[in-house]
């Protein structure tokens, strides 16, 4: 059994709307076992198989609580390498925060990042909705096959 996380953020329900379809996503693959949380504690991160990042993009860059908690997987050295990486979340007009995550998921924590950011540009419609269920199984079907 694989475990698959996704951890996210959303200040007026947006991305939440996405990370609820992704984690429908997840869920219609076998073998694998997801958690939909808004925060984790540090020391579970190791847990995981995948961990997938939901956030909002305000003022040009990813919200705090997401940065904070990098920071502290970098401090205190938490090894995230060779787990799958993915982001996705709400935008407005510029949408950097999840392509800020997966730099990040790549190159600081050498995580293995197998998608490209998904953007839905505020509220996500029932295409969009599908865009995420998409996003969350072809993740989930990689994290199942992987060794
Ligand atoms: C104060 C404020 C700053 C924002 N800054 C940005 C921004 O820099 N780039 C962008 O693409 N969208 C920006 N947005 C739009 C949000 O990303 C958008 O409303 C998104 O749907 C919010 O997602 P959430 O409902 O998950 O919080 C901003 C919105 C607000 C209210």
């Amino acid at each position: 059994m694989k475990n698959f996380l996704i951890l996210y953020y959303s200040r007026t329900g947006n991305t939440e709307k996405m990370a609820k379809a992704v984690e429908e996503g997840v869920k219609m693959v076998d073998g694998v076992e997801v958690d939909l949380m808004y925060h984790v504690a540090l020391e579970d991160l190791v847990e995981y198989d995948a961990i997938v990042v939901g956030v909002p993009t305000y003022h040009h860059d990813m919200t705090v609580g997401i940065k904070k908690l990098f920071e502290d997987v970098a401090v205190k050295n938490i090894n995230l390498k060779d787990k799958v990486g993915g982001a996705f979340g709400s935008y407005g007009w510029s949408g950097e925060a999840p392509k800020l995550i997966l730099e990040i998921m790549k190159n600081r924590f050498e995580m293995s990042i197998i998608e490209a950011p998904l953007h839905i540009r505020y509220v996500p419609d029932s295409a969009g909705l599908d865009k995420c269920r998409e996003f969350g199984k072809r993740i989930a079907e990689i994290t199942s096959e992987k060794e």
